[in-house]
C-alpha cells in the first residue's frame, strides 16, 4: 500500500494517545496510495501523552521534512496556545483536528470535523442548504458540525444539548462569526426536521442510551449519527425502525480524511488534477 520512502519523502503524523483503535493511519495511506502520493508523504502514527505534548510539538516544528499532523484525543483543544494561527472555525470551536507546517516552521490549525460531515452527506446526496437541521451535542464535533451547517446555508439550526448552557454559549458564538444563521436551543415538539444529526458519543458503547427521543426521531426525514464504532449504531437502528432514512459516521470519516490531507497540502490524485 506504501510507496517507496526515499529523503523526499514528507512525514505526516496522527498526534493522539491512545492510538491503537485510530483508524485515520490506515485511511490516510490508503488514500495517499489513491492519489498516487504514497512516495511523497506517507502518515505515522505519533502517540503522544498529554505532558509530552508541547515539546513535541516544538520539535516538529523544526523538521523541515514534517509537513503535518492529525490531531486526536485528548490534545485537540490543549494544542492550539501552540500554534501559530487557526482558521476561523478552529477559534470558534477553540479546538483543532489538524495542523500544518509551512516551509518557514509556522503551524496553521484548523478542524475539519464540520466540512467532513457536510462532505459525507454530500457525497452520500444530501446537500445541507435551505435544510433544517436538528443537531444533538454541542461538544467539539458538534460545534465544528454546528459552524458548517450554518457556512453552508442550512435554513434553520435547533441545538439541543444536555448541558443547555453549553448550547447557549455556541449559539451566541455562531451569531456572532454568521449574522445570518437562524440558530435556535432546545427541540420543539412539532417541528419537522429535513435532517436530525447524532453529534454525541452515545452510541459508541454497549448500553448507551439512545440520543434522541421518539418525538425526535419522528420529526425528522433524515437521522444522521457521528458515532463510527459501528455501521449501524442503535439510534440508526431506531430511525430506520420507525421508517426514517438514516446516515452513518463513516462517509463523515472518510470525507474528513480528503479534506485532511489536502490541508496538510498533499497534491490532488492525477485523476484529479488530469496529469
Ligand atoms: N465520524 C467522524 O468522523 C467523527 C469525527 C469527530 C467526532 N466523532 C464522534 O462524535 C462524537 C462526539 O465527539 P466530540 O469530540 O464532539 O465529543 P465531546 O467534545 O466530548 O462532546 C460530547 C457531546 O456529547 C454530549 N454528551 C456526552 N455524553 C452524553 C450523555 N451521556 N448524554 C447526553 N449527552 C452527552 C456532551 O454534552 P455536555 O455538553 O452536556 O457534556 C457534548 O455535547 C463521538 O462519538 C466521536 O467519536 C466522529
Amino acid at each position: 500500500m506504501s510507496g517507496e520512502i526515499t529523503g523526499r519523502t514528507k512525514l505526516l503524523g496522527l498526534i493522539a494517545d491512545p492510538l491503537a483503535q485510530a483508524r485515520s493511519p490506515v485511511l490516510a495511506n490508503a488514500s495517499l496510495a489513491r492519489r498516487g502520493r504514497a512516495s511523497e508523504h506517507v502518515l505515522l502514527p505519533l502517540q503522544v501523552a498529554a505532558d509530552d505534548l508541547e515539546p513535541v510539538v516544538a520539535g516538529l516544528r523544526r523538521i523541515a521534512t514534517f509537513a503535518g499532523a492529525i490531531v486526536s484525543m485528548p490534545h485537540k483543544e490543549t494544542i492550539v496556545p501552540l500554534l501559530d494561527e487557526l482558521s476561523p472555525e478552529a477559534r470558534l470551536i477553540g479546538a483543532v483536528n489538524v495542523f500544518r507546517r509551512d516551509a518557514d516552521g509556522r503551524l496553521t490549525g484548523t478542524t475539519l470535523d464540520g466540512e467532513g460531515f457536510v462532505a459525507g452527506l454530500r457525497a452520500a446526496g444530501h446537500d445541507v442548504a435551505g435544510k433544517r437541521i436538528l443537531l444533538c451535542g454541542a461538544g467539539g464535533a458538534g460545534a465544528a458540525i454546528a459552524y458548517a451547517l450554518v457556512k453552508h446555508g442550512c435554513a434553520s439550526l435547533a441545538i439541543e444539548n444536555r448541558t443547555r448552557l453549553r448550547a447557549e454559549m455556541l449559539a451566541a458564538r455562531l451569531h456572532d462569526a454568521c449574522p445570518h444563521g437562524d440558530v435556535t436551543i432546545g427541540f420543539r415538539p412539532g417541528d419537522a426536521y429535513d435532517v436530525a444529526v447524532n453529534a454525541t458519543p452515545l452510541g459508541m458503547r454497549d448500553g448507551d442510551a439512545l440520543p434522541m427521543t421518539d418525538a425526535m426521531l419522528d420529526a425528522a426525514a433524515l437521522v444522521a449519527d457521528c458515532v463510527v464504532t459501528r455501521e449501524i449504531t442503535p439510534l440508526l437502528d431506531a430511525a430506520r425502525g420507525r421508517g426514517r432514512a438514516v446516515h452513518g459516521g463513516l462517509p463523515m470519516l472518510e470525507a474528513q480524511i480528503e479534506l485532511l490531507l489536502d490541508f496538510m497540502g498533499v497534491a490532488p490524485g492525477p485523476a484529479l488534477t488530469g496529469a
